[in-house]
């Protein structure tokens, strides 16, 4: 299992040696190494755990024109030379393909525990100082502006609006970012959401206060 893991860490870091600084290697690491804290209780499979969280950033349709099949796709050509059962490789899979938030429209065809954990631990990546960070990166990377007062946040975006917003950086906040507490799914996942949720709406009302020139 141990040279699996150490040979699946080294493709993702080939395959996102040039990936924007909020979905690179790092970004993959954090979400392995939480996802194991949370398996410390939850007790699921471990080796689809961590198989899913190396690999459920592979190839983000967000940087591949919005091609949902190609992070599937390449992890199961990557599994597939590997010695990985069947139904591990199966379960990995599913994994990727129902991970992702997508303006939190589109319902789960899938559910497991793994899935569960997994995806909690993105979420958890997704909030607190690291989701501020992440999010201002991948604004500036999309060259959209900080935040205008005129444009709002839209919660009512379909999947295919929210992919393809160019609202403020902002406005990001209120169309995910603040609703991922109430969305966690393991005990585990919403106890550490609870410290980085606050985390987030104190530095929008300290961003708020300091637009207006408040002291
Ligand atoms: P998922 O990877 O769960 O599908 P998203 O595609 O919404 O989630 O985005 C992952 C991360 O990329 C977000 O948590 C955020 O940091 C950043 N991101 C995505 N879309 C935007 C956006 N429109 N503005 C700013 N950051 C974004
Ligand atoms: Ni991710």
């Amino acid at each position: 299992m141990d040279s699996l893991i150490n040979k699946t860490i080294a493709y993702v870091k080939q395959e996102l040696e040039h990936a924007e600084g909020g979905h690179d290697w790092f970004h993959i690491e954090r979400v392995w190494r939480n996802s194991k804290l949370i398996n410390q209780i939850e007790k699921g499979d471990q080796l689809v755990i961590e198989l899913g969280a190396l690999l459920h950033d592979i190839a983000d349709s967000k940087f591949h024109n919005g091609d949902e099949k190609i992070g599937p796709k390449k992890a199961r050509a990557f599994l597939s030379g590997q010695e990985c059962p069947t139904h591990i490789i199966d379960h990995v899979i599913s994994i990727i393909e129902n991970i992702s938030f997508k303006g939190g429209k589109v319902q789960r065809t899938f559910s497991s525990k793994e899935l569960d954990i997994v995806q909690d631990a993105d979420r958890l990546d997704a909030i607190g100082a690291i989701g501020i960070a992440r999010t201002f990166n991948f604004g500036g990377y999309k060259n959209h502006k900080i935040y205008d007062p005129e444009i709002p946040p839209n919660l009512k975006m379909t999947k295919e609006e929210y992919k393809k917003s160019q609202a403020p950086t902002i406005n990001h906040f209120y169309e995910k970012l603040l609703l991922l507490k109430d969305r966690m799914n393991t005990a585990k996942g919403k106890e550490l959401a609870q410290q980085r949720h606050q985390f987030m709406e104190d530095f929008l009302s300290q961003f708020y206060s300091e637009w207006k020139g408040i002291k």
